[in-house]
């Protein structure tokens, strides 16, 4: 049997620590730390900033995106950028945070037995050995700024403690000024914060459709399957989780020996990644509400992410014909549907006007979701028998 042709080509670059090359729907936050960075070194200053942002917002992109580029511009001039990249969400003391900024200058220490004035001390050194400016990224810094750090008051005052230049990036999900000393928090002030909001479902399909043209073989996937996995992320804006389910996606369709990623990959990707409809759920749901649930299962089976309302509502009244019960009228019909999207099951999609609005359901796969349905169904009209 020939192999089908592979879809993930370049899997490396959905991996969350994969650093892409541009950031899309960023450009204005990174513009604007960017001028202040550049502008503070331009006067041999350092700068400091507290990026804050949900999970998924691009927090760790951004910093990594604008530290590599202050890096590249500041090659060959008198005082070279160099990034200390440090993730404290597993090491939240100042000692184990300091370890690894040693190795940033590449000095190292046995990692006991050492104060943090010491290892301080080495830094310097460290530094002085190789004049450079040095931006200290600290990720995920609420662990550490919570255990009265004084590494975060040092790193701010670098100039004033004669430790070198250095600028301190901040990084954390909330906002951290409350936990931080008020001279540290001084560095810190409306011009030296930036936070993140959450991405929506436009920017949400820029970034997959930039990944997904980086990782994915072209022709491989559609730009409808890239809109349902925006919708399915968008409730939360994070972009991580819609990359994970990018290429849960792809797996699927390779491990099914599809040659495209379809619809359905999506929806069976996400069913392993979240705990969706649940048994109980199904059992609250009325006979009209499971009826238009399987004709929609059955529209969606292996095909698109969401079918016309009015071809959802044909299918569905060849349906009611087959199980020999009465026609539904088109109020009860829509009502059913209402019903059904505020449970969350499916998605309601307005059209543009003259066109039938479409309906979409991301939870399940819908030949999974269309056997559910029929036992159900079947069960209940047994029980009535
Ligand atoms: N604006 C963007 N353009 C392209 N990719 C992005 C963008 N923002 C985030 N990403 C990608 O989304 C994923 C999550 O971003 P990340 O920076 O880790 O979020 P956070 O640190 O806020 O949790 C990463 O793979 C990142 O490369
Ligand atoms: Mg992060």
């Amino acid at each position: 049997m020939p192999n089908p042709a592979r879809i993930l080509v370049k899997e490396e670059t959905l991996d969350p620590a994969y650093l892409p090359p541009k950031l899309v729907r960023r450009e204005t936050e990174l513009g604007v730390a960017s001028k202040r960075f550049r502008e503070a070194l331009a006067k041999g200053l350092p700068y400091h900033l507290m990026v804050t942002g949900g999970i998924g917002s691009g927090k760790t992109a951004l910093v990594r995106r604008l530290a590599s580029d202050l890096e590249r511009s500041g090659r060959g001039t008198e005082l070279p950028v160099r990034q200390a990249y440090i993730n404290c969400w597993r090491r939240a003391s100042d000692r184990t945070v300091m370890l690894d900024l040693l190795h940033s200058v590449e000095v190292s220490l046995p990692d006991r037995g050492y104060s943090l004035s010491e290892m301080m001390d080495v830094f310097e050194q460290g530094l002085r050995r190789h004049p450079q400016h040095l931006i200290v990224l600290l990720d995920e810094a609420a662990a550490l700024v919570k255990q009265e750090t004084k590494l975060v008051y040092l790193l701010s005052r670098s100039r004033e403690v004669r430790l070198g230049s250095i600028s301190l990036v901040l990084v954390a999900a909330q906002d951290l000024l409350p936990y931080l000393d008020a001279a540290s928090r001084s560095s810190f002030g409306v011009t030296h914060r930036l936070s993140l909001a959450p991405y929506d479902r436009e920017a949400l399909v820029e970034i997959l459709t930039a990944r997904a043209a980086l990782a994915l073989r072209p022709g491989s996937f559609e730009p409808e399957s890239l809109e349902q996995i925006a919708r399915i992320a968008a409730p939360n804006g994070d972009a991580r989780f819609a990359l994970e389910l990018l290429a849960g996606a792809a797996h699927v369709a390779e491990d099914l020996g599809s040659d495209a990623l379809l619809p359905e990959h999506v929806r069976r990707a996400k069913g392993s990644l979240v705990p969706t409809l649940s048994e109980s759920q199904l059992e609250a749901l009325s006979t009209n509400e499971l009826g238009v649930l399987l004709a929609l299962s059955r529209s969606l089976k292996g095909k698109g992410a969401a079918v016309p309302s009015q071809k959802l509502r044909a299918n569905h009244a060849a349906l009611l014909e087959e199980l020999g019960s009465a026609a539904m009228s088109r109020t009860t019909f829509w009502r059913t549907l209402k019903e059904l999207e505020r449970d969350g099951l499916v998605t309601l999609e307005a059209a543009g006007s003259g066109e039938s609005s479409r309906v979409a359901m991301d939870e399940l796969p819908a030949s999974y979701l269309a056997t559910l349905v029929e036992e159900r169904l079947g069960r209940g009209s047994a029980r009535k028998a």
